[in-house]
């Protein structure tokens, strides 16, 4: 497996506090990650420094052979705008924009994006196309955030408890969809959620505690996304 992104010995402080306390990792192209840990064990601290939106206080990170945790900003900028996608778990959508000018804003300038088509469709938000998010439920407004992470091609989709706000029929469409992502675009996946059940269906499971990396586990058998059962 082709790693194409690695951490090495990353640590982030808050005043005392150890937040991430020394990981090192690498992540394999084309795989859905999932991180899980109990809440405040550094899993969106790690998410972010990761996806290049936080600068760790010691350590580094790699992006294939590049050291982005070295980067200036506007390199750092470049990066993020041509490589990396962001689902947040509150959306993040721009209120004045219709769905589909939410969608397009991400395309970036030089790059060919996905088929704006061919996403909307997969996603079910072809026929929402001209509403407002405050008109949508928030499964749609989510399948929205993912399509304007995902418009722009990036190699890398970072999702911080992307379906923490949904409901389960919700979460396994959205669950899938990734799937389906990676699949088809070859897209590499890290996920964060405390739902054991999207674990199941992950490539591998790494487990945060206390800042660190508790487990880091391979699934030999995930199951589908279609079968997951809530608990
Ligand atoms: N900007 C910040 N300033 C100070 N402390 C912070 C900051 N961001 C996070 N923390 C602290 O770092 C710890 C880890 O936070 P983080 O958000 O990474 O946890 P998490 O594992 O994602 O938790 P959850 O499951 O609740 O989302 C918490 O104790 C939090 O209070
Ligand atoms: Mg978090």
């Amino acid at each position: 497996m082709k790693t194409i992104l690695k951490s090495e010995n990353i640590k982030k402080k808050y005043g005392k506090e150890s937040v991430v306390d020394g990981i090192s990792l690498d992540i394999y192209e084309n795989t859905f990650t999932v991180i899980c840990g109990p809440s405040g064990s550094g899993k969106s601290t790690l998410l972010n420094i990761l996806s290049g939106l936080i600068r760790p206080t010691a350590g580094k990170v790699w992006y294939e052979d590049k050291v982005i945790s070295d980067y200036s900003e506007p390199q750092l900028a470049d990066w993020k705008r041509l490589e990396v996608g962001n689902v947040f778990q509150s959306y993040m959508l721009l209120n004045n924009l219709t769905v589909e000018e939410n969608i397009k804003i991400s395309i970036a300038p030089g790059k060919t994006p996905l088929s704006f088509d061919r996403l909307t469709r997969m996603l079910e938000i072809d026929s929402i196309l001209d509403k407002f998010p405050a008109q949508l439920s928030g499964g749609q407004q989510q399948r929205v955030a993912i399509a304007r992470a995902v418009i722009k091609a990036p190699r890398l989709l970072f999702c911080d408890e992307a379906t923490g706000a949904l409901d389960e029929a919700n979460s396994k469409k959205v669950v899938e969809l990734l799937h389906s992502l990676k699949s088809a675009f070859g897209v590499t996946i890290l996920f964060t959620t405390h739902n054991a059940q999207i674990a199941e269906t992950a490539d591998r499971v790494l487990t945060i505690k206390n800042g660190m990396l508790h487990k880091d586990v391979m699934n030999e058998n995930p199951i589908s996304a279609k079968d997951m059962v809530w608990g």
